[in-house]
């Protein structure tokens, strides 16, 4: 279902449009294999001098079109991610996957709340800023941001400012409507209809506040079907129909940033 257009579906929604709600555990559902290190599909390296942060940087390093992926709690690590980054790369991006959580990534013997508290997305966000100035200074003249649960609410804390053309947010964690007020760039919004940390019903409200805002900003949403929180980058992949799902949200994610990351 789409709903960049459907203003009758914000209307539905009868909750008040207060935050969003709190980190829940399908955020921590389905962490990744970290024991292959990443090393099954990655067609990149790991660099340890992006502006400070390790990162894995994939793609054409020559385009003077970049994309950060922000990873969810589990961090740079995840082959999946990887594998995403390699994808988007070879649709002509240079992609830079940083570590965001300077070696902490969450783990599961880890109190989450106080794991939250010590990795902000907001600071994070205010954290990165170096890696946007050293893509620039490489000669990225368009940078957009892929976001996944976490890493969501980074890309929107990202697109308040001037240092990216284009975000999309995949099943975001933390997003609120009054942060998609205040996003700049086009965004889209890449949810799942079983997902307790933003629901269909946060969905519509981040649609109707795009809607209701005079300085139209290009914007996109959809709701995938009987999948759930963490289905673009944690899905089972011996399961065809999750596969098939994370595919076509890629495939969203890239005709983004190939409408807008010109
Ligand atoms: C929704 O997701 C949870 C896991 O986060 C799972 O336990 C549940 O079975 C799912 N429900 C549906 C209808 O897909
Ligand atoms: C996690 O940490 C918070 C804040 O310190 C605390 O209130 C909570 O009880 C802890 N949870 C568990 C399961 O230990
Ligand atoms: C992944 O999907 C396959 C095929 O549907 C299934 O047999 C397997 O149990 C799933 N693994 C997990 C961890 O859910």
């Amino acid at each position: 279902m789409y709903y960049s257009s459907l203003l009758c579906l914000a209307v539905l929604v009868t909750t008040a449009a207060a935050a969003a709600a709190p980190p829940h555990s399908q955020c921590l559902d389905n962490p990744p294999d970290l024991t292959s290190g990443g090393g099954e599909y990655a067609a990149g390296v790991v660099v340890h001098d992006l502006a400070g942060f390790d990162a894995y940087v994939t793609g054409e390093v020559h385009s003077s079109r970049a994309v950060l992926l922000a990873s969810d709690v589990f961090g740079f690590e995840a082959p999946l991610l990887r594998k995403i980054a390699d994808k988007v790369g070879e649709s002509g991006y240079y992609v830079v996957v940083p570590d965001l959580f300077h070696g902490q990534p969450y783990t599961g013997d880890l109190n989450f709340t106080e794991w939250l508290t010590a990795h902000s997305p907001v600071k994070a966000a205010e954290d990165a800023k170096p890696i946007f100035a050293a893509l620039r200074k490489e000669g990225k003249s368009v940078v957009g941001v892929g976001g996944y649960c976490w890493g969501g609410k980074f890309a929107v804390e990202v697109a308040k400012t001037n240092k990216v053309e284009a975000i999309v947010i995949s099943h975001p964690a933390l997003v609120t409507a009054d942060d998609v007020k205040e996003v700049k760039w086009p965004i889209e919004i890449l949810a799942a209809q079983n997902d307790t940390a933003t629901p269909p019903r946060i969905v519509y409200q981040f649609v109707h506040a795009l809607r209701q805002r005079t300085d139209h900003i290009d914007y996109f949403a959809k709701i995938f079907q009987g999948v759930a929180h963490g289905f673009a980058c944690r899905y089972n992949a011996s399961n065809p129909f999750e596969v098939k799902r994370a595919e076509q949200a890629l495939a969203f994610m890239l005709d983004w940033f190939h409408k807008h990351l010109k």
